[in-house]
């Protein structure tokens, strides 16, 4: 069961990797639409996920008092609803994109079932935020990052092990 401490988690332990990134820069195969797989995810899947995890999220707050209040915030308007909706339409384009040779290419057999993973995972969480309905907005969300996960387990970001290490105390 993923809740949002595990987001914050991960996010904790990506932010170092995007400094490293810059220092990093090898050859850029021309045809691949988004750059290399490190261009990809920091530059357009993450933000991406980051629209829609943020969407329907709880935050809890320390009163001067010692009280802790839980704020829960989900869309509102048909505008904020579409928005989640088409990031998970850009999640699935990030998916078919994956699957080209481009991206694919020198990779495993499972490299193809996590991109389709994403795929299929990113078509419910569109039906959720079509649905309007932020439970389903917010489990589906947890399951997004289960698959995101499970492709890095496999194919690790460089520096992901180092950073998580750092950021396990925090
Ligand atoms: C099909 C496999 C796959 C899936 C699915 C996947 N990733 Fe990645 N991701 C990678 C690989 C491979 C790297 C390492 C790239 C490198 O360092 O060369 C990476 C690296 C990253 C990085 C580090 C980028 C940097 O600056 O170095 C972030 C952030 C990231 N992924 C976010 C996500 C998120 C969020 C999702 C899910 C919505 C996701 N990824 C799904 C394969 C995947």
């Amino acid at each position: 069961m993923i809740r949002f401490p595990a987001f914050r988690t991960s996010r904790i332990a990506l932010l170092p990797l995007l400094t490293l990134a810059a220092c990093s820069s090898e050859q850029e195969p021309a045809d691949l639409a988004y750059g290399t797989v490190q261009q990809m995810m920091a530059n357009e899947v993450q933000p991406t996920a980051d629209v829609y995890w943020g969407a329907v999220r709880f935050e809890s707050r320390l009163e001067p008092d010692g009280s802790v209040t839980e704020e829960e915030f989900e869309p509102k308007t048909d505008a904020e609803w579409e928005q989640v909706a088409e990031a998970a339409r850009k999640l699935q384009s990030f998916a078919v994109e994956l699957q080209t040779q481009g991206y694919a290419e020198g990779r495993g057999e499972d490299w193809l079932v996590f991109a389709k993973g994403l795929d299929d995972v990113s078509k419910k969480a569109e039906q959720a935020a079509l649905d309007k309905d932020p439970d389903a907005v917010f489990e589906v969300g947890g399951t997004v990052y289960n698959v995101c996960s499970a492709c890095h387990q496999m194919y690790p970001p460089a520096e992901l092990e180092t950073a998580a290490g750092d950021a396990q105390s925090s």
